[in-house]
């Protein structure tokens, strides 16, 4: 790959970058004799003169074919994964689901079935717990031997997913001993359930009642109540799809007072909002996903984050429903509106696109959408970043191409765009995984398989 400025999380350089079989064999100062004699000898050399050259994206927070309220999401492992890397993803961690009364392990293989062989793209799991108990508890350490290092579980959804905090505690208490990372999906729904209840009985069904109900002050609670927990624990907490100023403020107070507290926000918290769910008709059930999007000021919020490091990553929560027939489950009552919004192709550009706008550095973006993801759940250096001995996931970026945003052209198996119309600068050209073009000049040229289950190993921000 010759000719590309190659960017990292610490700076960009002038560089060429070869690659041998599946992994980065050296990153050489441009033009250099060594790089010539290389190309020279090579199957494929791919030009990236006023290109960037960055690793591919890590999406740590992916739903391929999740069920909710008797649904499932609209992407498999299959078109999803290859969504992700038109976008230049070219890792994605998706979680498995332990089904109330089933083990964990059960949960790992379903999603391993539904991924082998179909992957674009490498990927790995997360786990959702759904029963706290003896079993599961000493099933989290079994799991970490295998690569899955990082557990889901819920202060929302009674009923459903949701852990008590006595259930909470005991599960951070086990992280603490076993380096495992409790993800937290935080709002306070038992509170929830109750707004939700009494608007119904107003007749409040529209779309927009979702963001009503679950005001930011119960996702601020939620996460305040969670961090002490994790203190009493003495383990480390990381906060999925952080939207709200509230819970951003917990956060920072956290990290200020030297914990292990980490978080990431969404494209959604950045680029959209409530007045999204307010589109005339049924419209809103397009944006109908939890956290809800929120008022416009807290996007401000959320960037500063990106900034101060408080938010420390970008994932997607890409969930994608169809309108048709999937988020119209929900016409009438906009609780059982499936939750969840596409956005697994968009999430490189859309952040670039803060690069673009003077919110982020360049080498933001990278560490935002690659190198954190890779440190925070244990890829790193053989994801997230170029250098001699990586995977060679690669990214060849044109900074300057103009692309319009559609549902007409997105790879996304989903009726509609979230980002119907948005105009971006900046666009991938040439992706690798492991070594193989997967998508070049707008085609893809990988095969369905390709991608590989990644063992992970622990936080590599913990000491
Ligand atoms: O609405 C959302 N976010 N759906 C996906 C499930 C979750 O809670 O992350
Ligand atoms: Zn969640
Ligand atoms: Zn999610």
């Amino acid at each position: 790959m010759l000719g590309g400025t190659v960017v990292s999380a610490t700076g960009a350089v002038e560089a060429d970058v070869l690659v041998e079989g599946e992994r980065i064999l050296a990153v050489v100062a441009r033009g250099s004799a060594l790089a010539r004699d290389f190309a020279a000898g090579a199957d494929t050399v791919i030009d990236a003169a006023n290109r960037l050259v960055v690793p591919g994206g890590i999406d740590p927070h992916t739903h391929m074919e999740r069920p909710f309220g008797g649904t499932f999401s609209a992407d498999s492992f299959e078109t999803g994964s290859r969504a992700a890397a038109f976008g230049g993803t070219t890792t994605i961690i998706d979680f498995a689901i332990q089904s109330r009364g089933s083990s964990l392990a059960e949960g790992l293989e379903a999603w391993q079935v539904k991924a082998d062989g179909r992957c674009a793209v490498d990927y790995g799991f997360h786990l959702i717990v759904s029963d706290v108990d003896e079993s599961s508890l000493t099933e989290m350490d079994a799991l970490i031997g295998e690569g899955v290092t990082s557990f889901k579980l819920f202060m929302a959804y009674p009923g459903v997913f949701y852990s008590d905090d006595g259930a909470i505690l005991q599960a951070m208490q086990r992280a603490a001993g076993n380096g495992g990372t409790v993800m937290m999906h935080a709002e306070n729904g038992i509170a929830i359930d109750v707004l939700v209840a009494q608007a119904l009985a107003r007749g409040e069904s529209n779309p927009r009642f979702h963001a009503s109900t679950r005001p930011s002050l119960l996702e601020g609670e939620a996460t305040h109540r969670a961090i002490q927990l994790a203190r009493v624990a003495g383990a480390p907490v990381y906060f999925v799809h952080l939207s709200a100023t509230e819970a951003l403020a917990e956060v920072v107070a956290a990290r200020d007072a030297g914990l292990n507290v980490f978080a990431e926000t969404c494209p959604q918290y950045l680029f959209l909002s409530a007045d999204e769910l307010a589109r005339p008709g049924f419209e809103g059930a397009k944006y109908v996903c939890s956290p809800p999007l929120r008022p416009v000021e807290h996007q401000a919020a959320m960037w500063r984050g990106l900034v101060t490091n408080d938010l420390s990553v970008v994932s997607t929560d890409h969930c994608p429903f169809c309108f048709s027939e999937q988020k119209e489950l929900g016409a009438g009552d906009f609780s059982r509106i499936p939750n969840g919004l596409p956005g697994v192709e968009h999430r490189m550009d859309l952040i670039h696109q803060g690069v673009v706008d003077g919110r982020i550095r360049l080498e933001r973006w990278v560490e935002l959408c690659s190198t954190t993801p890779a440190r925070m759940f244990g890829l790193y250096p053989r994801k997230g970043v170029v250098a001699p001995g990586a995977d060679a996931d690669l990214v060849v970026y044109d900074p300057a191409a103009h692309q319009r945003l559609s549902a007409a052209s997105h790879h996304m198996a989903v009726d509609y765009s979230a980002y119907q119309g948005f105009e971006l600068t900046g666009r991938c050209e040439v992706v690798l995984s492991r070594g193989r073009v997967v998508v070049e000049n707008g085609e893809y040229v990988g095969v369905a398989g390709h991608g590989k289950f990644l063992q992970r190993s622990t936080n590599q921000y913990l000491v």
